[in-house]
């Protein structure tokens, strides 16, 4: 660094002045130049082959945060600039050259009745492991498994089990040492791990009378491995679906079935959600949890269930932000806004991480709410309890967490009849040189399921929340859940979505409403001699894979009225009033991920789903669905996947409209538009937007609220057919300046409500108009 050029000479007293004046007035991350007066950590940090952050530049108190590509991993992992000035690496206080080190997968340590290969020390990532049986053994688990660039092995621990015993052969994870050989009712087994890998999971399991062993499974991980999305959510998704009172098909025991039945009619969920605000967690990265904790919020409540949501951010100090005692713990809105107010700031005087007084001050919440109800009644009795625990894991203050958490399984009375009463999730964001030891003394260990995680950045978090409540696994008929997964197919995002097959080659798309309803157009059964009904066909479910089922039609019913030639007097060649159909299909439809109804806007099942008061309307309805006056909606083409369209409201509807007298074939002599386009049909097809073919008829106009999806119209017809070359490869957009320009036309729901009704009494519950 050069210093700068020296003043000309002039009265030394004045210079000085200005100097201490300037000092006073700056503080130290906004005068850089003065940096060197204070304290200030030195920037020879540099990682070959990677990068690094710095929570607060230079200066004492930021947190330096290495990151490698895939497939390596950063030593140190990270620095805090200590307040002389001086780096603290965490493992140390000797500053070495930080580098991007291998990830490597541990080796074997122990391997019972057969043989791996290859044998080495530790294992490269994309390196395999193949494993063999000696005669007699049955080989359980992944015969070959392959290093993964997280340092962990994909696939499941490999046994040999000769198949005696109460409980099956545990094995012995990859890098761990068991003690215990015998697996009969009673028996237990123990790990370690080899070396310096650090042991997730139970350490001792015990083969219960279910011939399940208790806990779960052992995992010997390197100290700097974490888990990917894909694998925290479908773990995380399964335990939640626990709480939620789903059945998990990898898990048949009895007891779940008792357990849904519960938490469906009379259960309460109580979400404790803790956010780490200590110094080691960067600003942005507790902005993330709060992100991740509102995502997770707004998706349980959507589910219907009896909710209440505590909120407490800590630090060295816990502080709640809301109560479960607070009567607004059960308001998604009340929850969602006194996250949002949570604020990292708030802990700027105690930076330390005590997880124990967080801990405790859900301890302290329990009890209250235990006095309150009083002990023995039901309603205290019956309520689940899961704790979120957003984290890097290392707790420096307040002793250990462990005894806060026998504190609370004191006080709620959790023994192996009520292990299913309290869930304990921990979850750590990995660049931050996460505690894996600590985070897995806090997760509950329950049967086959995990509670510790470790994500390598908050991004993969929020990844996690969006995915790890995912209902499709419930088997009632609660409506408009879709899989909102990334990698869902498009029969799970969209599983109301049947086609309609009837005798002649064209089709028509339609949507369940029920388990036994299907909603679609009248003008799909034009041709349709009434004794033929008996041919036709109802696909629900995935028809391009097993998951499709046909159905024959019971009922057919459309309104008398619609007749498309009925205005053909006036001049209007086609008229679609009335274009609306109800199909009952001769057997009701069994639910799953490939098929389940649409919620149908003005019934109380939307209305729950749309979390509005019990006393709201129809009206109220449409006023929030169709909210602007263009509103985003979608419908689903041949081919099965989404595509987008804006619905006008008011004025816009006119305008959107108002291009059908431009279409002098069909409508030669038109002189009022809305003799065509009555109010009963939904207008888009203006820019940008995708137009329906043909086939598409009778399909769902839908849109998303709250991650429920409600069916505001359903496709009838259009000016333009952009299938008119192909079907299904492609689809071709309007040229611009086509004359007349695009348009498509949807029956609403909401004017058709007499006719619907009449024809669905006693299948939904209809709010008032
Ligand atoms: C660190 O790396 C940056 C960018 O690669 C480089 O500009 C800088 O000079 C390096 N600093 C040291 C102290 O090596
Ligand atoms: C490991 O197995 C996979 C699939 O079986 C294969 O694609 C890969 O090349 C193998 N890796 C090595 C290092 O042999
Ligand atoms: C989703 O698909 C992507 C790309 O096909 C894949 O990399 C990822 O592992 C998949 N995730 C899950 C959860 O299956
Ligand atoms: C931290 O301490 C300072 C000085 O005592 C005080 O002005 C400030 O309000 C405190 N901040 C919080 C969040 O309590
Ligand atoms: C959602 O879809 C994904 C991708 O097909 C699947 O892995 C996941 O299990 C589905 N979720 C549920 C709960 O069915
Ligand atoms: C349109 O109106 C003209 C004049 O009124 C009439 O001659 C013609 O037949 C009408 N066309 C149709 C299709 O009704
Ligand atoms: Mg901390």
């Amino acid at each position: 660094m050069t210093s700068p050029p020296q003043p000309p000479a002039s009265p030394s007293r004045k210079v000085h002045t200005m100097d201490s004046l300037v000092a006073l007035l700056c503080l130290l991350p906004l005068c850089p130049g003065l940096a060197a007066a204070s304290p200030s950590c030195p920037q020879n940090v540099n990682i070959s082959g990677g990068t690094f952050t710095l929570s607060h530049g230079w200066a004492p108190g930021s947190l330096l945060t290495y990151s490698c590509p895939l497939g390596y991993y950063p030593s140190p992992a990270s620095r805090l600039c200590k307040g002389n000035g001086q780096w603290q690496t965490p493992q140390g206080t000797r500053l070495t050259k930080a580098i991007c080190k291998r990830v490597r997968c541990p080796a074997p340590a122990a391997f019972e009745n057969g043989v791996y290969t290859p044998r080495l020390s530790s294992h490269p990532v994309g390196g395999n492991l193949s494993f063999e049986c000696e005669d007699g053994f049955l080989l359980r688990g992944s015969s070959v498994r392959q290093c993964r660039p997280n340092g962990m092995w994909d696939g499941e621990t490999t046994v040999c089990d000769s198949g005696s015993g109460h409980c099956p052969n545990p094995g012995i994870p990859v890098g761990a040492v068991r003690t215990g050989s015998r697996f009969g009712l009673g028996d237990k087994v123990r790990y370690r791990c080899s070396s310096s890998l650090i042991l997730t999971g139970s350490t001792e399991r015990e083969c219960q009378d279910t011939g399940v062993w208790s806990g779960t499974d052992p995992i010997c991980r390197q100290p700097y491995s974490y888990d990917f999305p894909e694998d925290v959510a479908p773990a995380l998704g399964s335990s939640f679906s626990h709480i939620l009172g789903t059945t998990n098909p990898t898990q048949k025991k009895q007891e779940n079935l008792g357990r849904k039945i519960q938490i469906q009619r009379s259960g309460h969920l109580n979400l404790y959600l803790l956010l780490d605000a200590s110094q080691s967690v960067a600003e942005d990265d507790f902005d993330v949890f709060k992100k991740c904790a509102a995502v997770m919020v707004d998706r349980l409540f959507s589910f219907e269930i009896k909710v209440s949501v505590a909120i407490i951010t800590f630090a060295s100090k816990p502080q709640i932000v809301m109560s479960i005692s607070d009567d607004n713990s059960q308001d998604v809105m009340e929850v969602t806004s006194s996250l949002e107010s949570a604020s990292y700031k708030d802990h700027e005087n105690g930076t330390g991480t005590n997880t124990y007084e967080a801990l405790h001050s859900v301890y302290i919440m329990m009890n209250n709410q235990m006095q309150r109800l009083g002990m023995k009644t039901l309603a205290w009795q019956e309520i689940r309890h899961a704790i979120i625990l957003l984290t890097d894991g290392k707790s420096n203050m307040g002793g250990s967490p462990k005894a806060a958490v026998d504190n609370i399984k004191e006080v709620l009375n959790i023994n192996q009849k009520r292990n299913d009463y309290l869930d304990i999730y921990a979850i750590g964001v990995g660049k931050l040189d996460v505690d894996w030891k600590e985070l897995n003394e806090l997760g509950s260990k329950k049967d086959g399921e995990r509670h510790a995680f470790i994500l390598q950045d908050p991004k993969a978090l929020q990844q996690v929340f969006e995915h790890m409540l995912d209902v499709s696994q419930l088997t009632d008929t609660i409506c408009g859940v879709g899989n909102l997964s990334t990698n869902a197919s498009d029969q799970e995002r969209t599983p109301w979505h049947v086609t309609i097959k009837p005798t002649s080659k064209e089709t028509c798309r339609g949507s369940l409403i029920s388990d036994q309803w299907v909603l679609t157009a009248a003008h799909c059964f034009q041709k349709l001699e009434e004794r033929d009904l008996h041919l036709w066909r109802v696909i629900v479910g995935d028809p391009s894979s097993s998951q499709g089922k046909e159905f024959t039609i019971e009922k057919k019913v459309s309104p008398p009225g619609f007749d498309v030639y009925a205005k053909k007097s006036q001049g209007i060649q086609e008229f679609y009033g009335d274009d609306i159909a109800l199909l009952k299909l001769a057997q009701k439809v069994k639910m799953s991920t490939h098929a389940r109804p649409i919620c149908l806007p003005c019934t109380v099942e939307a209305n729950l789903a749309l979390r509005r008061p019990q006393e709201s309307t129809c009206r109220d309805h449409e006023s929030e669905l169709l909210n602007t006056r263009s509103v985003p909606a979608h419908f689903t083409s041949l081919s099965g996947n989404r595509l987008d369209i804006h619905l006008k409201t008011g004025a816009e509807w006119a305008s959107c409209g108002q291009v059908v007298s431009q279409d002098k074939n069909s409508f030669p002599n038109l002189t009022d538009v809305r003799e065509v386009v009555t109010e009963q049909f939904l207008c888009s097809g203006t820019e940008g937007d995708d137009n329906p073919c043909p086939g598409e008829s009778g399909g769902a106009v839908f849109l998303e609220r709250r991650y429920r999806v409600f069916q505001v119209g359903l496709v009838s017809w259009g000016l333009y057919n952009p299938c008119w070359k192909s079907a299904k490869s492609s689809r071709l957009k309007a040229p611009r300046g086509q004359v007349p320009p695009p348009r498509d036309f949807h029956i609403s729901v909401f004017r058709l409500q007499p006719w619907l009704r009449q024809h669905l009494q006693g299948v939904l519950k209809f709010l008032p108009l």
